[in-house]
Protein backbone atom coordinates (compact mmCIF):
# COMPACT_ATOMS: atom_id res chain seq x y z
CA UNK A 1 0.00 0.00 0.00
CA UNK A 2 1.73 3.28 -0.46
CA UNK A 3 1.76 5.89 2.18
CA UNK A 4 -0.62 8.66 0.85
CA UNK A 5 0.64 12.09 2.10
CA UNK A 6 -1.37 14.55 -0.42
CA UNK A 7 -4.47 14.69 1.56
CA UNK A 8 -5.32 18.09 0.15
CA UNK A 9 -4.84 16.93 -3.38
CA UNK A 10 -7.68 14.22 -2.23
CA UNK A 11 -8.97 11.92 0.33
CA UNK A 12 -10.06 8.44 1.03
CA UNK A 13 -14.20 8.30 1.47
CA UNK A 14 -14.27 7.43 5.26
CA UNK A 15 -16.29 4.01 5.76
CA UNK A 16 -18.83 5.53 7.29
CA UNK A 17 -19.22 8.17 4.36
CA UNK A 18 -19.23 5.06 2.24
CA UNK A 19 -21.68 2.64 4.35
CA UNK A 20 -24.15 6.21 4.30
CA UNK A 21 -23.97 6.28 0.30
CA UNK A 22 -23.79 2.51 -0.72
CA UNK A 23 -27.73 1.94 -0.05
CA UNK A 24 -28.56 4.88 -2.49
CA UNK A 25 -26.83 3.88 -5.30
CA UNK A 26 -29.08 0.64 -6.09
CA UNK A 27 -31.92 2.28 -5.10
CA UNK A 28 -34.51 2.42 -7.50
CA UNK A 29 -36.49 6.01 -8.17
CA UNK A 30 -34.25 8.48 -5.53
CA UNK A 31 -35.02 11.18 -7.25
CA UNK A 32 -35.74 14.00 -5.18
CA UNK A 33 -38.39 15.52 -7.49
CA UNK A 34 -40.57 12.40 -7.68
CA UNK A 35 -43.62 12.43 -5.94
CA UNK A 36 -43.92 9.09 -5.19
CA UNK A 37 -42.95 7.75 -1.91
CA UNK A 38 -39.14 6.73 -3.27
CA UNK A 39 -38.66 10.33 -4.67
CA UNK A 40 -39.77 11.72 -1.03
CA UNK A 41 -37.30 9.45 0.51
CA UNK A 42 -34.69 10.51 -1.53
CA UNK A 43 -35.92 14.42 -0.99
CA UNK A 44 -35.47 13.75 3.05
CA UNK A 45 -32.01 12.07 2.47
CA UNK A 46 -30.78 15.48 0.36
CA UNK A 47 -32.84 17.58 3.15
CA UNK A 48 -30.08 15.92 5.73
CA UNK A 49 -27.23 16.59 3.31
CA UNK A 50 -27.73 19.69 3.22
CA UNK A 51 -28.89 20.32 7.01
CA UNK A 52 -25.38 18.86 7.81
CA UNK A 53 -23.41 20.75 5.42
CA UNK A 54 -24.99 23.71 6.72
CA UNK A 55 -24.93 23.12 10.56
CA UNK A 56 -20.42 22.80 9.51
CA UNK A 57 -20.46 26.30 8.29
CA UNK A 58 -22.65 27.44 10.96
CA UNK A 59 -25.14 28.77 8.53
CA UNK A 60 -28.69 29.56 10.09
CA UNK A 61 -30.72 28.01 7.09
CA UNK A 62 -29.83 25.09 5.37
CA UNK A 63 -31.48 26.87 2.15
CA UNK A 64 -28.62 28.77 1.97
CA UNK A 65 -26.36 25.76 0.55
CA UNK A 66 -26.34 24.76 -2.99
CA UNK A 67 -25.22 21.65 -4.15
CA UNK A 68 -22.45 21.67 -6.98
CA UNK A 69 -20.51 19.27 -8.49
CA UNK A 70 -16.90 19.92 -7.03
CA UNK A 71 -14.99 23.32 -5.44
CA UNK A 72 -14.25 24.41 -9.08
CA UNK A 73 -18.38 24.55 -9.84
CA UNK A 74 -18.79 25.97 -6.43
CA UNK A 75 -16.19 28.93 -7.42
CA UNK A 76 -17.49 29.50 -11.02
CA UNK A 77 -21.09 29.68 -9.80
CA UNK A 78 -19.78 32.40 -7.21
CA UNK A 79 -17.82 34.59 -10.07
CA UNK A 80 -20.53 34.12 -12.37
CA UNK A 81 -23.77 35.54 -10.38
CA UNK A 82 -21.41 38.13 -8.99
CA UNK A 83 -20.28 39.29 -12.62
CA UNK A 84 -24.15 38.83 -14.24
CA UNK A 85 -25.51 41.06 -10.89
CA UNK A 86 -22.53 43.63 -11.63
CA UNK A 87 -21.30 43.39 -14.49
CA UNK A 88 -18.06 45.89 -15.78
CA UNK A 89 -16.30 45.67 -12.66
CA UNK A 90 -13.00 44.22 -11.93
CA UNK A 91 -12.44 41.38 -9.39
CA UNK A 92 -10.16 41.29 -6.37
CA UNK A 93 -8.21 38.15 -5.47
CA UNK A 94 -4.89 37.24 -3.61
CA UNK A 95 -2.03 36.16 -5.03
CA UNK A 96 -2.21 32.41 -3.71
CA UNK A 97 -5.55 31.26 -4.97
CA UNK A 98 -6.43 27.99 -6.45
CA UNK A 99 -6.24 28.11 -10.07
CA UNK A 100 -9.84 27.46 -10.23
CA UNK A 101 -10.11 31.25 -8.63
CA UNK A 102 -7.36 32.71 -10.96
CA UNK A 103 -9.07 31.31 -13.79
CA UNK A 104 -12.73 32.49 -12.83
CA UNK A 105 -11.52 36.00 -12.38
CA UNK A 106 -9.73 36.28 -15.54
CA UNK A 107 -12.21 35.64 -17.25
CA UNK A 108 -14.71 37.70 -15.52
CA UNK A 109 -12.59 40.39 -16.56
CA UNK A 110 -10.08 42.96 -15.11
CA UNK A 111 -8.34 41.18 -11.79
CA UNK A 112 -6.89 43.03 -9.34
CA UNK A 113 -4.12 41.11 -7.03
CA UNK A 114 -4.04 41.50 -3.14
CA UNK A 115 0.32 40.72 -2.44
CA UNK A 116 0.97 38.50 0.54
CA UNK A 117 3.43 38.65 2.57
CA UNK A 118 7.21 35.50 3.16
CA UNK A 119 4.79 34.08 5.70
CA UNK A 120 1.90 33.86 3.31
CA UNK A 121 -0.26 36.26 4.86
CA UNK A 122 -2.34 39.39 3.02
CA UNK A 123 -1.69 43.08 3.01
CA UNK A 124 -4.55 43.91 4.88
CA UNK A 125 -4.40 47.63 4.07
CA UNK A 126 -3.95 46.91 -0.01
CA UNK A 127 -7.39 44.88 0.50
CA UNK A 128 -9.26 47.39 2.11
CA UNK A 129 -7.85 50.12 -0.38
CA UNK A 130 -9.13 48.05 -3.68
CA UNK A 131 -12.78 46.85 -1.32
CA UNK A 132 -13.59 50.62 -1.27
CA UNK A 133 -13.30 50.89 -5.09
CA UNK A 134 -16.11 49.02 -5.59
CA UNK A 135 -15.32 45.58 -6.94
CA UNK A 136 -17.79 43.20 -8.39
CA UNK A 137 -16.49 40.24 -6.02
CA UNK A 138 -13.29 39.60 -3.37
CA UNK A 139 -12.37 36.34 -3.62
CA UNK A 140 -10.27 34.90 -1.18
CA UNK A 141 -9.21 31.17 -0.03
CA UNK A 142 -9.46 30.73 3.36
CA UNK A 143 -6.73 27.92 4.00
CA UNK A 144 -4.01 27.57 1.40
CA UNK A 145 -4.14 24.14 -0.20
CA UNK A 146 0.13 24.16 -0.60
CA UNK A 147 1.15 25.88 2.48
CA UNK A 148 -1.79 25.29 4.90
CA UNK A 149 -1.44 28.79 6.02
CA UNK A 150 -5.40 30.12 7.22
CA UNK A 151 -5.78 33.86 6.20
CA UNK A 152 -7.25 36.02 8.59
CA UNK A 153 -10.31 37.32 6.67
CA UNK A 154 -12.71 38.72 9.19
CA UNK A 155 -11.42 42.02 8.76
CA UNK A 156 -11.77 41.67 4.52
CA UNK A 157 -15.75 40.81 5.49
CA UNK A 158 -16.36 43.69 7.19
CA UNK A 159 -15.07 46.12 5.05
CA UNK A 160 -16.87 44.43 2.22
CA UNK A 161 -20.43 44.29 4.23
CA UNK A 162 -19.39 48.35 4.81
CA UNK A 163 -19.14 49.02 1.02
CA UNK A 164 -21.90 46.76 -0.23
CA UNK A 165 -18.95 44.26 -2.08
CA UNK A 166 -20.20 41.18 -2.53
CA UNK A 167 -17.37 38.29 -0.63
CA UNK A 168 -16.55 35.19 -1.73
CA UNK A 169 -14.29 32.51 0.18
CA UNK A 170 -12.55 29.41 -1.24
CA UNK A 171 -13.30 27.11 2.05
CA UNK A 172 -12.37 23.91 0.11
CA UNK A 173 -9.40 23.04 2.45
CA UNK A 174 -11.11 23.93 5.62
CA UNK A 175 -13.19 21.34 6.63
CA UNK A 176 -12.20 19.41 9.27
CA UNK A 177 -8.91 21.28 9.92
CA UNK A 178 -10.61 24.79 11.44
CA UNK A 179 -13.94 25.40 12.03
CA UNK A 180 -15.62 27.19 9.65
CA UNK A 181 -18.45 29.98 10.48
CA UNK A 182 -19.59 32.22 8.00
CA UNK A 183 -21.21 34.78 10.21
CA UNK A 184 -17.95 35.72 11.60
CA UNK A 185 -16.30 35.62 8.16
CA UNK A 186 -18.98 37.94 6.81
CA UNK A 187 -18.82 36.42 3.46
CA UNK A 188 -21.81 36.03 0.62
CA UNK A 189 -20.63 32.93 -0.73
CA UNK A 190 -18.23 29.66 0.29
CA UNK A 191 -17.40 27.31 -1.36
CA UNK A 192 -16.48 23.55 -0.27
CA UNK A 193 -15.77 20.08 -2.13
CA UNK A 194 -16.33 16.97 -0.14
CA UNK A 195 -13.68 15.09 -1.43
CA UNK A 196 -11.01 17.25 0.50
CA UNK A 197 -12.69 15.99 3.30
CA UNK A 198 -12.84 12.48 3.42
CA UNK A 199 -16.25 12.22 1.14
CA UNK A 200 -17.12 11.35 -2.06
CA UNK A 201 -15.25 12.63 -5.25
CA UNK A 202 -17.94 14.44 -7.61
CA UNK A 203 -20.03 16.84 -5.21
CA UNK A 204 -19.43 20.45 -3.73
CA UNK A 205 -21.45 23.00 -2.67
CA UNK A 206 -21.46 27.01 -2.20
CA UNK A 207 -22.89 28.48 0.31
CA UNK A 208 -25.21 31.33 -0.97
CA UNK A 209 -26.50 34.12 1.65
CA UNK A 210 -30.12 34.86 1.72
CA UNK A 211 -30.42 37.75 -0.62
CA UNK A 212 -26.99 37.47 -2.32
CA UNK A 213 -27.32 37.14 -6.23
CA UNK A 214 -27.66 33.43 -8.16
CA UNK A 215 -27.15 32.92 -12.15
CA UNK A 216 -26.83 29.61 -12.38
CA UNK A 217 -24.09 28.14 -14.57
CA UNK A 218 -26.65 25.21 -15.97
CA UNK A 219 -29.77 25.72 -17.77
CA UNK A 220 -32.58 22.92 -17.17
CA UNK A 221 -34.49 22.47 -14.24
CA UNK A 222 -35.41 23.86 -10.87
CA UNK A 223 -33.61 21.98 -8.69
CA UNK A 224 -31.75 23.40 -6.01
CA UNK A 225 -34.58 26.34 -5.80
CA UNK A 226 -33.36 27.01 -9.63
CA UNK A 227 -29.91 27.87 -8.37
CA UNK A 228 -28.35 24.54 -9.89
CA UNK A 229 -30.24 22.66 -12.61
CA UNK A 230 -30.27 18.71 -12.89
CA UNK A 231 -30.89 15.85 -10.91
CA UNK A 232 -29.10 15.61 -7.53
CA UNK A 233 -26.43 13.78 -6.68
CA UNK A 234 -28.19 11.78 -3.81
CA UNK A 235 -25.46 9.46 -2.98
CA UNK A 236 -22.96 11.82 -3.32
CA UNK A 237 -25.12 14.24 -0.82
CA UNK A 238 -25.89 11.65 1.65
CA UNK A 239 -21.88 10.75 1.67
CA UNK A 240 -21.17 14.76 1.99
CA UNK A 241 -23.73 15.20 4.66
CA UNK A 242 -21.99 12.62 7.19
CA UNK A 243 -18.54 13.99 6.00
CA UNK A 244 -19.37 16.74 7.42
CA UNK A 245 -20.81 16.16 10.51
CA UNK A 246 -17.26 14.14 10.99
CA UNK A 247 -15.38 17.13 9.30
CA UNK A 248 -17.31 19.61 12.24
CA UNK A 249 -16.58 17.61 14.69
CA UNK A 250 -12.78 17.13 14.43
CA UNK A 251 -12.20 20.65 13.72
CA UNK A 252 -13.74 21.59 16.96
CA UNK A 253 -11.18 18.80 18.59
CA UNK A 254 -8.09 20.71 20.36
CA UNK A 255 -7.08 17.08 20.97
CA UNK A 256 -7.42 15.58 17.47
CA UNK A 257 -5.72 18.93 16.31
CA UNK A 258 -3.21 18.41 18.32
CA UNK A 259 -2.64 14.59 17.61
CA UNK A 260 -2.38 15.34 14.31
CA UNK A 261 -0.06 18.34 14.34
CA UNK A 262 2.06 16.35 16.64
CA UNK A 263 2.28 14.10 13.48
CA UNK A 264 3.00 17.02 11.39
CA UNK A 265 5.44 18.12 13.44
CA UNK A 266 7.62 14.79 13.72
CA UNK A 267 7.69 14.59 10.00
CA UNK A 268 9.06 17.92 10.05
CA UNK A 269 11.21 17.62 13.09
CA UNK A 270 13.06 13.92 11.47
CA UNK A 271 13.52 15.92 7.66
CA UNK A 272 14.89 19.61 8.80
CA UNK A 273 17.17 17.22 11.47
CA UNK A 274 18.92 15.26 8.61
CA UNK A 275 18.51 17.32 5.42
CA UNK A 276 20.16 20.76 5.92
CA UNK A 277 19.02 23.74 4.36
CA UNK A 278 15.52 22.88 4.44
CA UNK A 279 12.59 25.42 5.28
CA UNK A 280 9.34 25.69 6.38
CA UNK A 281 7.50 27.58 4.04
CA UNK A 282 5.06 30.12 5.51
CA UNK A 283 3.40 31.02 8.70
CA UNK A 284 4.29 27.75 11.12
CA UNK A 285 1.74 29.38 14.17
CA UNK A 286 -1.08 30.30 11.54
CA UNK A 287 -1.74 26.59 9.48
CA UNK A 288 -3.64 23.80 9.14
CA UNK A 289 -2.65 20.87 11.41
CA UNK A 290 -2.14 18.47 8.21
CA UNK A 291 0.17 20.38 6.29
CA UNK A 292 3.83 21.10 5.85
CA UNK A 293 5.48 22.76 2.49
CA UNK A 294 8.91 21.88 2.68
CA UNK A 295 11.48 24.12 0.55
CA UNK A 296 14.94 21.48 0.37
CA UNK A 297 18.28 22.77 -0.39
CA UNK A 298 19.42 21.11 -4.05
CA UNK A 299 21.42 24.15 -5.54
CA UNK A 300 24.11 22.42 -7.40
CA UNK A 301 22.35 19.30 -7.94
CA UNK A 302 20.60 20.12 -10.61
CA UNK A 303 17.82 18.40 -9.42
CA UNK A 304 14.42 19.47 -8.40
CA UNK A 305 11.27 18.64 -6.54
CA UNK A 306 10.38 16.43 -9.42
CA UNK A 307 13.57 14.28 -8.58
CA UNK A 308 12.90 13.74 -5.17
CA UNK A 309 8.96 13.10 -5.91
CA UNK A 310 10.41 10.18 -8.27
CA UNK A 311 12.50 8.65 -6.08
CA UNK A 312 10.12 8.81 -2.93
CA UNK A 313 6.80 7.44 -5.74
CA UNK A 314 9.04 4.80 -6.49
CA UNK A 315 9.67 4.08 -2.76
CA UNK A 316 5.31 4.20 -2.49
CA UNK A 317 5.46 7.58 -1.07
CA UNK A 318 2.88 10.02 -2.53
CA UNK A 319 3.29 13.39 -1.67
CA UNK A 320 3.09 16.38 -4.43
CA UNK A 321 5.01 19.29 -5.55
CA UNK A 322 2.42 21.76 -5.08
CA UNK A 323 1.89 22.29 -8.97
CA UNK A 324 1.49 21.03 -12.57
CA UNK A 325 4.97 18.86 -12.83
CA UNK A 326 5.62 16.83 -15.22
CA UNK A 327 8.51 13.47 -14.38
CA UNK A 328 11.61 15.45 -15.04
CA UNK A 329 10.93 19.00 -14.10
CA UNK A 330 8.79 20.78 -11.30
CA UNK A 331 7.20 23.71 -12.13
CA UNK A 332 8.01 26.33 -9.15
CA UNK A 333 4.74 26.93 -7.66
CA UNK A 334 2.82 30.65 -8.39
CA UNK A 335 1.86 30.37 -4.86
CA UNK A 336 5.50 29.99 -3.30
CA UNK A 337 6.69 32.75 -5.55
CA UNK A 338 4.33 35.07 -4.61
CA UNK A 339 5.19 34.17 -0.98
CA UNK A 340 9.04 36.13 -2.44
CA UNK A 341 10.81 32.66 -2.14
CA UNK A 342 13.26 32.70 -5.16
CA UNK A 343 12.45 30.21 -7.86
CA UNK A 344 15.26 27.73 -7.41
CA UNK A 345 14.30 27.08 -3.77
CA UNK A 346 9.98 26.62 -4.75
CA UNK A 347 11.23 24.60 -7.96
CA UNK A 348 12.69 22.34 -5.03
CA UNK A 349 10.02 22.43 -2.26
CA UNK A 350 7.70 19.28 -1.47
CA UNK A 351 3.80 19.60 0.23
CA UNK A 352 2.96 17.14 2.63
CA UNK A 353 -0.28 16.61 3.06
CA UNK A 354 -1.62 14.23 6.08
CA UNK A 355 -4.68 12.84 6.24
CA UNK A 356 -7.19 14.56 9.10
CA UNK A 357 -10.41 12.47 9.64
CA UNK A 358 -9.58 9.70 12.51
CA UNK A 359 -9.28 6.43 12.27
CA UNK A 360 -9.03 4.59 9.83
CA UNK A 361 -7.85 7.64 8.16
CA UNK A 362 -5.52 9.21 9.91
CA UNK A 363 -2.06 9.33 8.89
CA UNK A 364 -0.23 6.97 11.74
CA UNK A 365 2.97 7.40 13.68
CA UNK A 366 4.83 4.50 11.65
CA UNK A 367 3.93 5.97 8.37
CA UNK A 368 5.31 9.63 9.42
CA UNK A 369 8.32 7.61 10.12
CA UNK A 370 8.55 5.44 6.94
CA UNK A 371 7.48 8.64 4.94
CA UNK A 372 10.55 10.72 6.66
CA UNK A 373 13.22 7.78 6.19
CA UNK A 374 12.08 8.15 2.47
CA UNK A 375 12.23 11.71 2.42
CA UNK A 376 15.66 11.78 4.48
CA UNK A 377 16.81 8.76 1.79
CA UNK A 378 16.05 10.72 -1.61
CA UNK A 379 17.65 13.83 -0.34
CA UNK A 380 20.93 12.23 0.82
CA UNK A 381 20.64 10.40 -2.95
CA UNK A 382 20.65 13.60 -4.56
CA UNK A 383 22.99 15.03 -2.67
CA UNK A 384 25.34 12.51 -3.76
CA UNK A 385 24.65 12.35 -7.42
CA UNK A 386 25.79 15.89 -6.80
CA UNK A 387 28.99 15.30 -5.10
CA UNK A 388 30.32 12.95 -7.55
C1 LIG B 1 -8.22 25.71 -2.29
C2 LIG B 1 -8.91 24.96 -3.39
N1 LIG B 1 -9.93 25.53 -4.04
C3 LIG B 1 -10.59 24.89 -5.01
C4 LIG B 1 -10.25 23.62 -5.40
C5 LIG B 1 -11.03 22.92 -6.47
O1 LIG B 1 -11.78 21.87 -5.93
P1 LIG B 1 -12.29 20.67 -6.84
O2 LIG B 1 -11.11 19.82 -7.14
O3 LIG B 1 -13.29 19.95 -6.02
O4 LIG B 1 -12.87 21.28 -8.07
C6 LIG B 1 -9.19 22.98 -4.75
C7 LIG B 1 -8.74 21.63 -5.17
O5 LIG B 1 -7.57 21.35 -5.26
C8 LIG B 1 -8.51 23.66 -3.71
O6 LIG B 1 -7.49 23.09 -3.05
Amino acid sequence: MPLHFDCNATTAASEPVIEAMLPWLGRPGANPSAAHEAGREAARAVRRGREAVAAMIGARSPSTVVFTSCGSESTSLAFHSAAAAKPGHPTVISTVEHSATRKCAERAGPVLEIPVDRAGALDQGAALEAIARGPALVSMILLNNETGVISELEPIGAACREHGVLFHVDAVQAPGKMTIDIERLGCDYLGLSAHKFHGPRGIGALYVREGAPVFPLLAGGPQEDGRRAGTENVPGIVGMGVAAERAAALAASGEAQAEIAARRDLLERLVLERCPGTVVHGDTARRAANTTNLGFDLEGTGLDAAAMMGLLNAQGIEVSAGSACNATQAAPSPVLLAMGTGEALAASSLRFSLAHLGTPDKSTQDEIEIGAAAVIEAYASLSLLAAD
